[in-house]
């Protein structure tokens, strides 16, 4: 508990087509979805779980950049590259064709790109970097079409929430199952125990002993499945936050 905390964002999209090149509303609606996500005030959201928090973390588009000057929070760079290795960090440094991100410590920096591998496996959604990572290549990075709820997204993947996975992992949490068999920790109290991933929406599957969470945005259900985090993510995300190297919103 306590103040509100509102983070600035800077989006930078890298594009390899014009389609790529998304819209001021499709990042808007992104957005959009992180503040609904994070305060709770999601439409989708129920009453299935009691853990289920208000985050009390805001986001905004950045008006001032490095240099001062105004901005509408969106940084934009043509490039030949059609998918992105996620273990190269590539399209976070101008050197490597990618757009260098805006001071780490003040800005949660957010790229979008063409497309997303694992040495070469596609179909990467998104990824992110854990608190205490190299400072050069803090942030989230998301193909165009997993990011926001309008324009150019991909069913069942189109509601916003690889974002909010994301910025879950940016500020500290886990998987949901802890990457591991019943055991494997998520470092969160609240969180049921669960031994693997659930993609779709597996409502009511058991693993452990007690139904999984699958409605938190720290599972692998489908967007339109996903609806909480919990208080003790609350806890742990805030204490990342305040503790943490980011400053911007402190
Ligand atoms: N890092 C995960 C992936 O790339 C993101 C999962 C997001 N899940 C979602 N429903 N949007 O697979
Ligand atoms: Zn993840
Ligand atoms: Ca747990």
């Amino acid at each position: 508990n306590g103040a509100v905390i509102t983070i600035p964002v800077v989006v930078h999209v890298i594009y390899s087509n014009a389609t790529q090149n998304i819209s001021q509303a499709q990042i808007q609606s992104q957005i959009d979805v992180l503040n609904e996500d994070f305060r709770r005030t999601n439409s989708d959201r129920d009453n299935t779980w009691s853990q289920a928090a208000d985050m009390q973390i805001e986001f905004c588009l950045a008006q001032v950049d490095p240099n001062g000057n105004p901005t509408n929070g969106i940084t934009r760079k043509a490039s030949s590259v059609t998918s992105w290795n996620t273990t190269q960090n590539r399209m976070k440094s101008s050197a490597t064709g990618g757009t260098d991100p805006w001071d780490t410590t003040q800005y949660l920096n957010m790229w979008t790109v063409s497309a997303l591998n694992s040495n070469g496996r596609p179909g990467i959604l998104g990824y992110a970097q854990f608190p205490g990572g190299n400072r050069a290549t803090d942030g989230v990075v998301m193909g165009y079409n997993y990011f926001g709820r309008v324009g150019a997204v991909s069913a069942p993947f189109d509601g916003g929430r690889t974002t909010t996975h994301e910025v879950g992992h940016f500020l500290g949490l886990r998987h949901i199952w802890g990457d591991g068999p019943c055991g494997a920790d998520d470092f969160v109290a609240d969180t049921p125990e669960s031994d693997a991933s659930n993609g779709g929406c597996q409502i009511g599957s058991v693993s452990c002993g007690s139904v999984d969470m699958v409605q938190n945005y720290m599972d692998y259900s489908d967007d339109a499945c996903m609806n909480l985090f919990t208080a003790g993510q609350k806890a742990r995300m805030r204490a990342n936050l305040l503790n943490g190297g980011f400053h911007a919103a402190l």
